[in-house]
């Protein structure tokens, strides 16, 4: 069932522009450049005063992506943390106020558990969530499907694009909602959001590149990863994924915090991989590669072509990904993040639809 791949994860990274775009047009009205979510959900965006997300892992990056989306296109404020930490915290939450639980299995235990807390305060519960007949799905107030597909290998790949996609999406009618976004500013968000799938097969057109990259990245100790706004959800997701398949120690930092501690790290031995789209603070971004390179730190830049010819810097590698709306770079950037662990794992021989130590589904805590 791999067809011509050699791991389920390197089949799951390729059939991303597929299954996004088959989620898109789930939650999309094509012909009108609306999104236009297909469940009528319990719960009124224009009434919430706040959203609090809990997940685990990967699905809680994909949280801490959207609640950049949700805060900056809906002005809805977004609380969130992992299920193990929210369920035994047990936050004041207001009655009819909204929890948001993401799941690729819909089993993980602490996920549940937090799902079911919020419910015993009387909240609402949304889940976005792979597997329709999950435990999570049954018991959550409203489900907002990812079309994904199974996900066979454990690090989560296309169901991680997946919930961006579906998470954007509830953004965007979140902003309609709260008359946050205007008429034009949606269809522009939604042209941007169609040119995804399309993207995604761009990106995934790097990989001869990032292949021979990650034989530098597979030689080194530690790995860090640099990101701000959306990007910085993505250097912990990518540091994530190095780590879980490769085993290589890597640490995902918002880009503003490297001079209060990991700059210490850095030398020629530990590459540095910056998550840079030419987005609104690319050039705050620029800075923090700057003072990496002055350390001898070795650069590998994901960005575009705007991005690396402003920036000037004498980087490692830089991969060049199209040119896109900034608001929907963290789908598109999944791609050659994914693509770096894999190969470095692949090159380095370990096992990676199997890591060690580690479950598809974490039902126990
Ligand atoms: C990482 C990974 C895990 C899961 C986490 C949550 O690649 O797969 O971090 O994301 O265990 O699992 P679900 O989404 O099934 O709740």
């Amino acid at each position: 069932e791999k067809g011509n791949h050699r791991h389920f994860m390197a089949k799951e990274i390729h059939e991303q522009p597929e299954v996004v775009g088959r989620t898109l047009a789930h939650y999309v009205d094509l012909a009108n450049g609306r999104v236009a979510l297909p469940e009528t959900l319990p719960f009124d965006f224009r009434t919430l005063s706040r959203l609090s997300i809990t997940a685990c892992g990967t699905a809680y990056y994909a949280g801490l992506v959207a609640k950049y989306w949700f805060e900056t296109l809906a002005r809805l404020p977004v609380e969130i943390d992992v299920a193990s930490e929210a369920r035994y915290r047990e936050p004041p939450l207001d009655r009819d106020g909204l929890t948001l639980v993401i799941s690729q299995s819909g089993e993980t235990a602490d996920t549940l558990a937090s799902l079911r807390y919020a419910k015993s305060q009387g909240q609402h519960t949304l889940a976005v969530v792979n597997v329709p007949t999950s435990t999570i799905a049954r018991e959550a107030s409203a489900v907002v499907p990812t079309l994904a597909g199974p996900e066979i290998g454990v690090a989560s790949t296309k169901a991680f694009s997946c919930q961006l996609t579906v998470l954007l999406c509830l953004a965007i009618a979140a902003g309609r909602a709260r008359g946050a976004l205007s008429a034009e500013r949606e269809r522009a968000l939604v042209d941007a959001l169609i040119t995804v799938p399309g993207l995604m097969a761009e990106a995934t057109k790097r990989e001869g590149e990032i292949e021979g990259l990650a034989r530098e990245v597979s030689k080194a100790r530690d790995v860090l990863y640099l990101g701000r706004g959306t990007s910085y959800p993505m250097a912990l997701e990518g540091a994530l994924k190095l780590k879980e398949i490769s085993y290589i120690h890597a640490e995902g930092y918002a880009a503003g915090e490297l001079k209060h501690g990991p700059i210490a790290l850095i030398d020629e031995s530990v590459p540095v991989i910056v998550i840079a789209p030419h987005d609104a603070i690319f050039e705050k971004t620029v800075s923090n590669m700057q003072e990496v390179a002055a350390r001898g730190g070795r650069i590998i830049l994901i960005g575009d072509a705007k991005g690396a010819a402003a920036a000037g810097l004498d980087t490692l590698a830089t991969v060049t990904m199209p040119d896109l709306d900034p608001v929907v770079a963290p789908i598109v950037y999944a791609v050659p993040i994914q693509l770096i662990a894999y190969h470095t794992a692949v090159f380095m021989g370990k096992d990676v639809d199997q890591p060690r130590n580690l479950a598809k589904s974490v039902t126990v805590e």
